[in-house]
């Protein structure tokens, strides 16, 4: 039988990060994976306040990050506390980016390049997965998982939404090639 802890602040904190992030991904996903929901209307209200949501999710990993550095008394000149920490803190500086960066002024400055850094979101999903697994490793709490459902749940959607975009690119190939051939015959 599982025994499962209770949990602290710093989780509690930790955990509603993971929760708030998983948010800011699920208007695209559900748009691809699951059309029929734009029906509801939902995709489009998550993605009208998905920069709010992404801001409270750096806010309060920032809270986790420090009541933990705290808590641990974690040295950060010694080399070896970046390795042990090497997917949180990962993690918090793509959450620094990709908050700091969420305003109208930084989308018009990066241009195209604005795009490219914020898929830097995908990979704190990875990344995240591999945090909670790993520090939670035999003292799971009440809300351990919930979040591995979470984050491992919107992992395997993100992968199901990639296939379907590859499906439907091949589609449209295949599309304009008969296209072109009929229109050469
Ligand atoms: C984007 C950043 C982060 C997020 C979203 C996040 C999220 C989480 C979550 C959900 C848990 C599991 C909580 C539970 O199941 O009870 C956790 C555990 C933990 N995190 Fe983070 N984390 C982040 C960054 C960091 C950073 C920067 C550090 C420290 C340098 C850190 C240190 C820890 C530690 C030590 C644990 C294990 C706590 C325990 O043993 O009870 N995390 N984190």
């Amino acid at each position: 039988m599982i025994l499962l802890d209770t949990y602290s602040l710093p989780n509690l904190l930790g955990f509603l990060a993971l929760i708030s992030y998983v948010i800011t991904l699920l208007p695209t996903i559900l748009r691809i994976v699951f059309p029929q929901t734009k029906a509801t209307g939902l995709p489009q209200w998550l993605l009208k306040y998905r920069r709010l949501t992404g801001i409270i999710a750096f806010f309060l990993a920032l809270l986790h990050g420090y009541f933990l550095v705290e808590k641990r008394q974690l040295d950060f000149f010694d080399p070896k506390t970046f390795w042990i920490y090497l997917q949180g803190i990962s993690t918090f500086i793509i959450f620094t980016l990709l908050a700091i960066t969420s305003n109208d002024w930084s989308v018009k400055r990066l241009k195209k390049n604005w795009k490219q850094l914020h898929k830097l979101t995908y990979i704190a999903m990875f990344l995240l997965t591999w945090h909670v697994w790993d520090k939670m490793s035999g003292h799971w709490t009440y809300l351990t998982p919930i979040g591995i459902v979470a984050i491992a749940g919107i992992t395997l959607l993100y992968i199901i939404r990639l296939y379907i975009e590859r499906q439907s690119q091949q589609q449209k190939l295949t599309k304009t090639s008969l296209v072109s051939a009929k229109s050469n015959k």
